[in-house]
């Protein structure tokens, strides 16, 4: 089992691969004013790099998020709109702003530019070990680094780079799965679900907007859909910090569910693990 630390970036997760070429295009387009909608980690990573760019930015956040990353936010410059509520009335208060106001959505889940950048992480994977492990453990709330994974399979594999994709292990909090009931009920779009209070907040989207996009390639590519269990979050947290490896709840997760992905279907070797968010963010 290997862990990849893609929380060593600038504002400590992967969302900044998405970010840095979000707003590079802002930036080549004019833009200079962003708003967005967050459970935290993609807010920051916007922030931050708004902040470099010289651009103003407003970012939402549901309430319960994580103070560190509220804090951070507000350190950009940006400001940070707490919104009582779920994840999806956050980015439903959001969107009104950008109905009324006309602002650019420097969304990470609409904008195509994000997935550019999040589709480095397979190319990197590649280039580091000169080929794909047999399994990759990836989170999946909006599907952000999960789409940028499949782009990336879809590329590696007509550039000739593997002749197979490895094994996809998608995880999804107990409290919130609406794609793993779908891909398990065969339906080709997000059950419905009511969100229930989970550790892994990362994850907690209960109406993922490119679920179907999602489940299309879930269905292509034979991925396997697994519960983090959220009674073993944070004994993994525990067992990564005990090893010197100090991740966030919703990042424990990934091993929480590669764990049980092993009990369910065997031993899952050469397997891939991405530590996607670092452990003092989610302190409170
Ligand atoms: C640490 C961490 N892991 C995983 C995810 C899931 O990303 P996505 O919602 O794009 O699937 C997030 C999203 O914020 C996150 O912060």
């Amino acid at each position: 089992v290997m862990l990849k630390m893609d929380y060593f970036m600038p504002t400590l997760s992967f969302k900044d691969r998405g970010a840095a070429v979000l707003i590079a295009h802002c930036t080549s387009i004019g833009v200079d004013r962003v708003v967005q909608d967050s459970s935290g980690n993609a807010g920051n990573a916007v922030a931050a790099y708004c902040a470099r760019a010289g651009i103003a930015c407003e970012i939402f956040v549901p309430e319960g998020t994580s103070p560190k990353k509220i804090d951070m936010i507000r350190a950009h410059g940006a400001t940070c709109t707490v919104v009582p509520g779920s994840r999806d009335h956050c980015a439903e208060v959001c969107r009104e702003k950008v109905e009324r106001e006309g602002v650019y959505y420097a969304n990470h889940v609409y904008n195509p530019f994000f997935y550019e950048g999040t589709k480095t992480y397979l190319y990197e994977v590649y280039e580091q070990l000169g080929r794909l492990p047999r399994h990759l453990v990836i989170p999946v709330g909006n599907g952000t680094l999960f789409l940028g994974v499949m782009h990336a399979l879809d590329e590696l594999l007509a550039a000739g780079c593997i002749e197979k994709a490895p094994q996809i292990i998608a995880l999804q909090s107990e409290g919130c799965d609406p794609l793993l009931r779908a891909a398990e009920q065969g339906l080709s779009v997000p059950a419905a679900v009511t969100p229930r209070p989970t550790l892994a907040e990362g994850i907690a989207i209960g109406r993922p907007m490119r679920g179907k996009e999602i489940l299309g390639y879930a269905a292509r590519y034979g991925v396997r859909f697994v519960h983090a269990p959220e009674q073993d979050i944070l004994r993994e947290r525990a067992y990564l910090a005990e090893r010197g490896v100090y991740c966030e709840h919703t990042t424990a997760a990934n091993l929480a569910a590669y764990r049980n992905y092993c009990a369910r279907f065997g031993e899952a070797e050469d397997c891939l693990i991405t530590m996607c968010g670092a452990g003092l963010k989610s302190d409170h």
